[in-house]
C-alpha cells in the first residue's frame, strides 16, 4: 500500500488574511503521526501561490495550482504557464477539474496537452476524471472515465506513471452526496488497471477520490484498496475538518 496523498482544493476561495490563518492552524495541527500516514498539499488560486511558497517552504505541507495553460508562453492573455507555476515551487497542478470542463469548455485533448506541459515543467499533474449523474444512470461511468484518462495517458507516453489521477464523480462534488466506498472502489479499480496497462511503473500512480469527502466519511473511503488519497474541496477550508481527514488515513499506509 502506498502512502496516502491528501490534497486540498481551495477552489476560488481565500484571501491573504484567511489563508494565513488557515495555514497557521494546519501547520500547528499537523503532527508526526499525520505526516507518517499522508503526504499533504494545498492547491490555491494563482495569486496566492507566492504566499504559500513563503509560508510553507521547509514545512511538511506541499502546494500547487488549480490549472495551467496548454501553451509554453506567448500571446495567451490571462493564462498561467506551467513554468510560471514552477517559479513558485508548485509540486502539483490540478487539471481537468469538472468545474473547468463544465464552465470553461475543457475537453480531453486540452487536458492532455496541459498534462504534457505540467510534466515538462517538473510539476505533477492531478488529472481529474469523473462521470455526470446522467452518465452514471446510463451505465456509462466506466466508458467516460476511461476515455478521459486515456487521452492523458496517450499524450504523456512513458511519463504515465508520473501522474496522479483524481476520480471525482460530478454528482458528488459540493453536493454532500458522496460515492459509497464500494462505488468509488469499483471505479478506482478500473482506473488502476488502465494505468497498469499503460506503464510498467504504475505502482507510482496514486488515485485520489474527490467529492464531498469529509471527516465523517474519509476513513471508510481511504481504507479501500485502490483509493490512495483524497482531493478535498469544501472540507479543506476548515482546519479541523481537513486535519481529521488526514488523521483518518490508515496507519498501514506508512508501511512500504
Ligand atoms: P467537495 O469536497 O467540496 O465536494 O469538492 C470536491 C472537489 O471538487 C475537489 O476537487
Amino acid at each position: 500500500m502506498t502512502k496516502k496523498l491528501i490534497v486540498g482544493n481551495w477552489k476560488m476561495n481565500g484571501s491573504l488574511a484567511t489563508n494565513a490563518g488557515l495555514l497557521q492552524a494546519l501547520l500547528a495541527g499537523l503532527n508526526d503521526d499525520a505526516i507518517a500516514v499522508a503526504d499533504v498539499a494545498l492547491c490555491a488560486s494563482s495569486p496566492y501561490l507566492a504566499q504559500l511558497q513563503t509560508l510553507l517552504q521547509g514545512t511538511a505541507l506541499g502546494w500547487g495550482a488549480q490549472d495551467c495553460s496548454a501553451h509554453d508562453s506567448g500571446a495567451y492573455t490571462g493564462e498561467v504557464a506551467a513554468a510560471m507555476l514552477r517559479d513558485f515551487a508548485c509540486r502539483y497542478v490540478i487539471l481537468g477539474h469538472s468545474e473547468r470542463r463544465q464552465y470553461h469548455g475543457e475537453n480531453d485533448d486540452l487536458v492532455a496537452q496541459k498534462a504534457q506541459r505540467a510534466l515538462a515543467a517538473g510539476i505533477t499533474p492531478i488529472v481529474c476524471v469523473g462521470e455526470t449523474l446522467a452518465d452514471r444512470e446510463a451505465g456509462r461511468t466506466e466508458f467516460v472515465v476511461k476515455r478521459q484518462l486515456s487521452a492523458v495517458i496517450h499524450a504523456v507516453g512513458h511519463c504515465a506513471s508520473e501522474i496522479v489521477v483524481a476520480y471525482e464523480p460530478v454528482w458528488a462534488i459540493g453536493t454532500g452526496r458522496t460515492a459509497t466506498p464500494e462505488q468509488a472502489q469499483a471505479v478506482h479499480a478500473v482506473l488502476r488497471s488502465q494505468l497498469k496497462a499503460a506503464s510498467a511503473h504504475s505502482s507510482r500512480n496514486r488515485i485520489l477520490y474527490g467529492g464531498s469527502m469529509n471527516a465523517a466519511n474519509a476513513a471508510e473511503l481511504l481504507s479501500q484498496p485502490d483509493i490512495d488519497g483524497g482531493l478535498i474541496g469544501g472540507a479543506s477550508l476548515k482546519a479541523d475538518e481537513f486535519l481529521s481527514i488526514i488523521a483518518s488515513c490508515p496507519l498501514a499506509a506508512a508501511v512500504i
